[in-house]
């Protein structure tokens, strides 16, 4: 088990470099304030836009030093690749269809890489990346930050630990609104990106929030996903992409779940919930309060467990920072994937394996989902008919 809290406080901060995240973007910024929460990485250079001349200006912004403001992330890779100082690691933080060159090209300059979910735009795309990946000697980080999360830590640890049984049931959504009414029509760049099958892939919803859905079941429960049936509908008139979804699960040895992932539902911002039902007990989680789980021995009182606080055992410890009660949220789950980043990344310089206990999701996660979502999609245009994942 790794102290991950007390081993990288003399260390020199990695050096990071960004594709994407530039002015008026969302992600980037959160990424960039993960980085340094607990000090692992800072921000030396960047291609921060499509646009050069905003790439340029987000950099000023930045304090980037003008050599290390890029115009192309090519460049960048090339670039970063031939100087002594050389970045470490990149954080792509571009839409979905810009996941896949950046990633390929900073591997091939053998540099570690984090990435935004999902992989890639396109399943082929998804294969490659992931065999690259592994062949490359770098480390590959898929932010789905919400495995960070101390209580998510727990959980897994207690399914694992067999304190809930055998599995039989697992239910998992992740809920939003912001897409309810044709945002892409009103000048958001977030919306418009989403609702692009060129640039988001073949899933809306499915792609953009269910994968982080399906992922964080998958994480939790260790479940191997072998079917889906899936009903997918785009509900805002000319929408291109799914915006709801309900898909039925079922995994190898007989557990069987569901999943919704839905943008047009009033009263939900970021609603990720996950309920895991066992032989003998029940866990349930929701990420708009994730310093706390329920956990029910069946037959026994509900018990609220919260981070930091009793019964929250060696998982959850190690990636909590603040005592019990003083709240960690979204930005401190977020920076736990950079603190495992930075472990990863710090051993393979070291020529170690990755050290036990540091979790992190990685591009054959990144590839599994984008089975769960082309799988999906063949199932709802079969009129919702049971379909295996390929591969
Ligand atoms: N993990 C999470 O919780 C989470 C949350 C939101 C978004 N995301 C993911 O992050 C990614 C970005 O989403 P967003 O909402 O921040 O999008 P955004 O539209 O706000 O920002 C995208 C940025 O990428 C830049 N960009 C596009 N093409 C580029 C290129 N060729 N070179 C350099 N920069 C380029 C744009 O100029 C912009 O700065 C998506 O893949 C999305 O799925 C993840």
């Amino acid at each position: 088990m790794v102290a991950a809290s007390t081993s990288t406080a003399a260390r020199r901060p990695l050096k990071l470099g960004m594709v994407g995240g530039g002015q008026g973007a969302f992600i980037g910024a959160v990424h960039r304030i993960a980085a340094r929460i607990d000090g692992e990485f800072t921000l030396v250079a960047g291609a921060f836009s499509s646009d050069p001349e905003r790439a340029k200006a987000s950099a000023a912004e930045l304090g980037i030093d003008p050599d290390r403001a890029y115009a192309s992330f090519n460049e960048m890779a090339s670039a970063e690749a031939a100087r002594e100082d050389g970045i470490d690691a990149v954080a792509i933080v571009t839409p979905n269809h810009m996941h896949f060159g950046p990633a390929k090209a900073f591997l091939e300059a053998g540099i570690h890489v984090l990435c935004e979910k999902p992989l890639t735009a396109r399943l082929d795309e998804a294969v490659e990346l992931a065999r690259l990946a592994e062949g490359s000697g770098r480390i590959f980080v898929l932010t789905h930050n919400y495995t960070g999360y101390p209580m998510v830590r727990q959980a897994r640890e207690m399914v694992a630990a067999g304190e809930l049984g055998s599995i039989r049931v697992v239910q998992a959504e992740y809920a939003q609104d912001w897409l309810t009414e044709a945002a892409e029509s009103s000048g958001s760049k977030q919306a418009e990106w989403r609702v692009d099958p060129e640039k988001a892939g073949a899933g809306g919803a499915l792609g953009d929030i269910g994968t982080h859905a399906f992922n964080l079941l998958s994480f939790v429960t260790g479940l191997t996903l072998d079917a889906v049936a899936a009903d997918l509908t785009a509900f805002v008139p000319g929408r291109r992409l799914d915006d709801n979804d309900h898909v039925m699960l079922r995994f190898a040895g007989g557990a069987k779940g569901m999943l919704w992932a839905s943008q047009v539902a009033p009263g939900h911002e970021n609603g990720l919930t996950l309920r895991v039902y066992g032989e003998r007990g029940g866990l349930e989680w929701h990420q708009e309060n994730p310093n706390q789980l329920w956990f029910t021995r069946f037959g026994e009182p509900k018990q609220l467990m919260t981070r930091g606080g009793a019964g929250a055992g060696a998982a959850a410890a190690r990636v909590t920072r603040t005592p019990g009660g003083h709240p960690e949220g979204y930005l401190e789950g977020f920076a736990t994937i950079y603190r495992e980043a930075g472990a990863a990344i710090r051993a393979a310089q070291d020529g170690e394996a990755t050290p036990e206990g540091v979790l992190f999701p990685t591009a054959a996660d990144g590839l599994l989902a984008m089975r769960f979502v082309d799988a999906c999609v063949r199932s709802s245009k079969a009129d919702s008919r049971w379909t295996p994942l390929i591969g």
